[in-house]
């Protein structure tokens, strides 16, 4: 294939074993999507893992005879050089840090899960600082470039991006609307092309509030195969519990995966206790996986990303990805759910503050759909997980314990001021390394 003018993209945590995904990606749109430098960046911890994941993404890149190059470097500066994309997949202090984010939560009888609750408070402390600090690198290295972010808390972290540097060609991506859409097609019989869903809400908090086969409103079809036991619709990372019928009809649209930690609390606990004893934390079963991945990555015949990845719950999150960088490349005008400004697309939610919703995604970056307000019925549990978030992002920039304490208390899934305290000393004790701007 001929090289083309091509763009250089970036991703910082290159090392991930989810960058085989991106890469398959890169090489399905390379006609719309000419990536002609690719840097993948790691830290030293993540060297090992940068060179096997390197050398299996440069051998995929060979198989389908794309001109792309593709760089290896723990250099950050040196990678951002004048790129056009810079995609960021870290996780600060690895599968590790997760594991304590999910076990000292459920000790005291709270769910401890990667994003949500005390794992999510602590995820983002760790990560804040350090996706601001490759934003200052952007600004000196490549200050044109757009920061698509994936790095967890996804919604919590674009937050920190808005109110805390003055970077605003971000956006946050999740594969959680992705899936959802996917699992209405499946649950519908149809291609998923067919369906349409107007999404708003948060990030690993957003709702399906309208759902259309071929533009024809089938809401209620949906719950009704859900509320029959049709399909729960969930994904690999999180349990598959069914819901209330009557709940679901009431709500009348359609919940994340997610949302089983709020509106089936006990359950989940009571699953995630039973999970730990028996198999593992999902982190300690991930562990596993990675281990399994890295052992196929290493297989010099492989050329191409193993479907053993389908068992991560960041399943499609590729697809999220590359068609959001496709549709800001080439100004395709089509509608993507993102993590932006809200800009009045909720109304009870601040102009300022980040939403993921339905946007129309144009060169100059996504466009947020307005769904007026959320009804009465999840409004108010989006506008505390949303002040949960910018207490902890406050918390995470400055250092300051009661700002940390205050967001942990807050938060719908610690039932108490005494009990925050407790898990957050816990925490802090067990993730110091990682959390320099508390000492
Ligand atoms: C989903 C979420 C991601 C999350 C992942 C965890 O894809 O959208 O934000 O990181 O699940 O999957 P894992 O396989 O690591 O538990």
């Amino acid at each position: 294939m001929t090289e083309k003018k091509g763009i250089k993209i970036v991703t910082i945590g290159g090392g991930s074993s989810y960058t085989p995904e991106l890469i398959e990606g890169f090489i399905k749109r390379y006609d719309t999507l000419p990536v002609h430098e690719l840097w993948l960046v790691d830290i030293p911890e993540g060297e090992e893992k940068l060179n096997i994941v390197g050398s299996l993404a440069k051998r995929m890149v060979k198989e389908a005879g794309i001109p792309m190059k593709i760089h290896l470097t723990l250099n950050r500066q040196e990678a951002l050089k004048d790129a056009d994309f810079v995609t960021t997949q870290f996780r600060v202090g690895l599968l590790k840090a997760r594991a304590i984010d999910e076990r000292i939560p459920l000790k005291h009888g709270v769910i401890g899960q990667e994003t949500n609750g005390p794992g999510g408070l602590f995820k983002g402390l760790r990560t804040i600082p350090v996706i601001l600090d490759i934003v200052k690198d952007m600004e000196t290295y490549c200050p044109d470039a757009w920061l698509i972010n994936f790095t967890n808390p996804a919604g919590m972290v674009t937050e920190a991006i808005y109110r805390h540097s003055n970077w605003n060609k971000v956006v946050g991506l999740c594969n959680v609307p992705v899936g959802m859409r996917m699992g209405v097609a499946k649950a519908l019989d149809v291609k998923p092309d067919r369906v349409e869903v107007d999404f708003a809400g948060l990030n690993h908090m957003v709702y399906g509030l309208n759902i259309y086969l071929d533009g024809e409103n089938v809401t209620k079809m949906v719950i009704e195969k859900m509320t029959s036991g049709d399909t729960s619709m969930t994904m690999k990372n999180i349990s598959d519990l069914g819901w209330e019928p009557g709940f679901l009809k009431a709500l009348n649209m359609l919940p994340c995966p997610y949302h089983r930690y709020y509106y089936k609390t006990d359950e989940m606990l009571a699953e995630e206790l039973k999970n730990a004893e028996e198999k593992g934390t999902r982190a300690e079963v991930v562990q596993k996986l990675e281990t399994e991945l890295f052992e196929l990555y290493k297989d010099v015949e492989l050329r191409k990303k193993p479907e053993q990845l389908e068992k991560r719950g960041g399943a499609y999150y590729s697809d999220a990805a590359c068609n959001l960088i496709d549709s800001i490349h080439n100004d395709r005008g089509d509608v993507q759910p993102v993590n932006t400004l809200n800009k009045g697309a909720i109304a009870s939610i601040a102009d300022d503050s980040a939403v993921e919703v339905s946007c129309i995604i144009t060169k100059s970056g996504p466009k947020p759909i307005a769904v007026g307000d959320l009804p009465v019925s999840v409004r108010g549990l989006v506008q505390q997980i949303k002040s949960f978030e910018r207490v902890a992002a406050e918390a995470a920039v400055t250092g300051d314990y009661d700002k940390a304490l205050l967001a942990m208390t807050i938060n719908p899934l610690v039932p108490s001021d005494t009990l925050a305290k407790i898990i957050l000393d816990e925490m802090m004790e067990a993730h110091k390394e990682h959390l320099p701007q508390f000492i």
